[in-house]
């Protein structure tokens, strides 16, 4: 039985939240869910964006399952990361079939620092000229996500490991990142390692991809990038993520709330349902993953049950059912 701790959030957090603990309930694995508020309704309601009880829940859970937040993200989202110090962002950037996907083959991974950065939003402030944001680079930090994404590729078949900055301005945080980059580098002789700067790598992302193997980058850049890479692959409606740390994971679809389709049952689930199958994978639990990401295969491939962004006139609950049926 594992302790599960779910925070729906905002808008179609909770509607993706649903069709997937609905899918979660058809497995052969018993959980015990810990429903728990956050985001900006929770903020209206009780005054707290990430009330202390459901940190406190997340962070004595065996994984946390995150929906989305609104205005509130920064407080909820980033803060939840911080707190439980899940410093491994994993972006999946994978081609799947009828969804109006640019490339048809692409499996990349973004790994992002998830720490520092300029997401430390205790180090933004007003100065009298404007504003001021300090961009926060720690060895420990770095070398921790370098290494993490090279142990990624060295484990599951990747050939290459590609670090990006932009080192070339930023010499100082940048300088480091790049200088530790090939560092760590060296205790995987058998990954190749290549680095670019950040503004061709998003370039490169479009004229090139399948080069593309692992991406380790810093957390704004790994942010942008991966909304470029659900660009690629048909959509913010297709990317899950996995939040990793030494003691928890919190897995969560890359989009947000979506207040443009909120509360008209139009959101794709599938982003939310490939981060549950995330969890499965960190909790060990891969028969059961394999199965679930084989039910929504067949339902994409199928294509009779998609949501709108595919082009399908399917909702979020038939979407959600439709995997279900095809476990
Ligand atoms: P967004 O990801 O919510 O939406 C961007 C676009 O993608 C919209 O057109 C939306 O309709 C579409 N989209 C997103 N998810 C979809 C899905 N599952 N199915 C179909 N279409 C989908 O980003 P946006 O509009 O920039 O931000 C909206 C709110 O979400 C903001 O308040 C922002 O702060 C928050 N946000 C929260 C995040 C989080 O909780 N992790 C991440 C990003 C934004
Ligand atoms: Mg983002």
């Amino acid at each position: 039985m594992y302790k599960i701790s779910v925070v729906p959030g905002d808008g179609i957090g909770k509607e993706v939240m649903d069709a997937t603990i609905n899918v979660l309930d058809s497995l052969d694995i018993n959980f015990n869910y810990k429903y728990n508020d956050a985001g900006d309704e929770c903020k209206e309601d009780c005054g707290y964006a990430l009330p202390e009880d459901t940190l406190k829940i997340a962070k004595n859970s065996d994984a946390c399952l995150f929906g989305a937040a609104g205005e509130t993200a920064a407080d909820v989202i980033v803060k939840l990361r911080q707190e439980m110090k899940l410093f491994a962002n994993l972006r999946p950037i994978k081609s799947y079939p009828n969804t109006n996907a640019l490339f048809d083959d692409l499996d990349i991974m973004i790994v992002r620092e998830n720490t520092e950065g300029l997401y430390k939003t205790e180090s933004e402030e007003y100065t009298d000229e404007g504003a001021i944001a300090k961009r926060i680079i720690t060895r420990e930090a770095e070398e921790r996500i370098i290494n993490y994404a090279f142990k990624y590729a060295e484990d599951n078949n990747k050939s290459k490991v590609t670090g990006v900055h932009k080192a070339n301005v930023l010499k100082k945080t940048d300088g480091l990142f790049k200088d530790i980059f090939y560092e760590v580098s060296k205790n995987y002789p058998s990954i190749e390692a290549e680095d670019y700067y950040v503004d061709a790598t998003a370039m490169y992302l479009i004229t090139r991809p399948k080069d593309f193997e692992v991406i380790v980058t810093t957390n704004l850049f790994g942010d942008i990038l991966s909304d470029e890479g659900a660009g690629l692959v048909g959509g913010l409606g297709l990317i899950p993520s996995a939040n990793i740390g030494e003691h928890g994971g919190l897995f969560e679809p890359v989009h947000g709330s979506a207040p443009d389709i909120a509360g008209k049952g139009l959101a794709n689930p599938t982003a939310m349902l490939l981060s549950a199958e995330m969890m499965l994978r960190y909790l060990g639990e891969n028969t059961e993953a394999d199965r679930l990401n084989d039910a929504i295969l067949t339902v994409l491939s199928k294509g009779e049950t998609l949501t709108p962004d595919l082009g399908g006139s399917s909702n979020t609950k038939e979407l959600g059912e439709a995997v279900k049926n095809n476990l």
